[in-house]
């Protein structure tokens, strides 16, 4: 980690993502229970978690601008354990033992998204739901050529982030079954970075062991 990692990276990215909290309510309209958040960042989604959850376990191996989370999650109406570790990896819950999953613009920027995917199968209870939104490859040509050539330059300056990951493709991979998939292009800000995938999922029912 270098000075840009450590202190301009984690501002860069807390000032870009609030840039799309107006997309975060809908999206975690139907979390409940207990919640594990994959790629939890500066906290921007816990103002606008639904009464339903009823604790957030935060899981990211980033830590950064600690105050400002600090204070997100004291204004939590709900506690919050944070884990920093990264989803790829075991993770280090049982099976089955949280009633939701929730990544927003996360799976860009994990090394392994189908290995993470597939953990966070692997503890999501069996009439549990994953929620997500995530941006990924475009369908136009040349949106999606234009992504590719960008792929390097993002990413190096946002954090490992790849702009043309096949979303759907890569949840269904991890086991999951879509049941509602929201395809748009949010405005304004760059196409290849616009391409927005929302849904939710749930674990299919060969789930091993
Ligand atoms: C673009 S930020 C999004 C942050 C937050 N989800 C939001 O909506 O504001 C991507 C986050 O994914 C995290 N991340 C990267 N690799 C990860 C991994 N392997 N496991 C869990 N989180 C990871 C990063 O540290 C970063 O906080």
């Amino acid at each position: 980690m270098g000075f840009y990692a450590d202190h301009v990276f984690p501002r860069f990215m807390d000032w870009g993502m609030r840039q799309v909290d107006s997309l975060r309510s809908e999206t975690l309209a139907g979390a409940r229970g207990a919640v594990l958040e994959v790629g939890f960042g500066t906290g921007l989604n816990l103002r606008h978690y639904p009464k339903a959850v009823e604790k957030v376990v935060a899981l990211d191996p980033l830590r950064a601008l600690e105050q400002r989370v600090s204070e997100r999650i004291a204004g939590a109406r709900f506690p919050v354990e944070r884990v920093s570790r990264p989803a790829d990896d075991h993770l280090p819950f049982d099976d089955g033992s949280f009633d939701c999953v929730v990544t927003t613009w996360t799976l860009c920027s994990v090394e392994e998204p189908v290995a993470a995917l597939s953990e966070m199968r692997r503890v999501l209870r069996d009439d549990g739901v994953y929620l997500f939104i995530e941006h990924g490859r475009s369908d136009d040509p040349t949106t999606a050529r234009w992504q590719r050539r960008l792929n390097p330059l993002q990413r190096r300056i946002a954090g490992g982030c790849r702009l043309d990951r096949p979303i759907d493709e890569l949840v269904a991979s991890g086991g999951f079954e879509i049941r509602g998939l929201d395809r748009f292009v949010h405005d304004p800000g760059p196409r290849a970075l616009s391409e927005m995938y929302r849904g939710h999922a749930v674990a299919r029912p060969d789930r091993a062991g």
